[in-house]
């Protein structure tokens, strides 16, 4: 109850945040990536760290400075961000997944610059693991937090990514929304968690969200211990 009360409600805790997105190569000059900014990630980490977490951020590619004074790991690819947060998966008790992981990578990386020939080029790719699927399966005591940017029917696609990766919460956010999505400073959101919609927030800045989400997430993981 004390803990409750605190100001520092995630002190002792473990959090690790991956922000941003991953960039799979093509070649050494080229690569495959996404539009995310990394801005709901670092907010996220940010309000960890206000609450007393210790925080690592696996950060892919990103738009925006990190925040100062938070531990972070620099990674390109889905498959660096995998090694990365498994590295420190046991010592884990709460992992946000904010980033933005390709589905899918070139099958092959070329070792020199492509050259044009046709015209028309096919790129062949294979499926990146699902980061967030692999440890939902290998969770023990981890409290796991998925995100995810709809375009349509968010609450069933949502709900499908809770139950799919074994998340605790699933922070969905339809990008159609005005004030949502990558590049914006603002967000709306929703929470759901294994029994439905947890939590539907108004447009908020992404430092207020991030902070909605990790007080939250306080609730809910203080008096579990590992
Ligand atoms: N995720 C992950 N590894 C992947 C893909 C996604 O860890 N290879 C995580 C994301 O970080 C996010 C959540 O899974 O927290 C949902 O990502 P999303 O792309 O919405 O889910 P997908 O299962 O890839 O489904 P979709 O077909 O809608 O892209
Ligand atoms: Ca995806």
């Amino acid at each position: 109850r004390q803990e409750a009360m605190s100001k520092k409600p995630l002190a002792g805790k473990k959090v690790v945040v991956t922000a941003g997105g991953t960039l799979e190569r093509i070649d050494p000059v080229r690569f495959i990536s996404n539009d995310s900014s990394g801005k709901m990630g670092f907010a996220v980490a940010r309000a960890a760290q206000q609450l007393g977490a210790e925080v690592t951020i696996i950060a892919g590619s990103t738009q925006v400075q990190p925040p100062s004074g938070i531990k972070i790991t620099s990674v390109e690819s889905a498959s660096e961000m995998f090694e990365a947060v498994n590295a420190l998966w046991e010592a884990t008790d709460i992992l946000v997944k904010a980033a933005a992981v390709a589905d899918y990578r070139p099958k092959e990386r070329a070792m020199h610059k492509m050259k044009k020939s046709g015209d028309t080029m096919t790129l062949e790719l294979v499926k990146n693991i699902d980061i967030l699927e692999t440890l939902g399966r290998n969770k023990t005591s981890q409290f796991l937090i998925g995100f995810a940017a709809e375009t349509n029917e968010l609450e069933t696609y949502a709900m499908d990514k809770l139950r799919r990766k074994n998340c605790d919460l699933l922070v969905a956010n339809d990008v159609t929304m005005e004030g949502a999505g990558f590049s914006s400073d603002t967000n709306v959101v929703n929470i759901y968690d294994t029994n439905g919609l947890a939590v539907s927030l108004p447009k908020l800045s992404k430092e207020e969200v991030g902070l909605r989400i990790m007080e939250l997430v306080a609730e809910r993981t203080v008096g579990l211990s590992r």
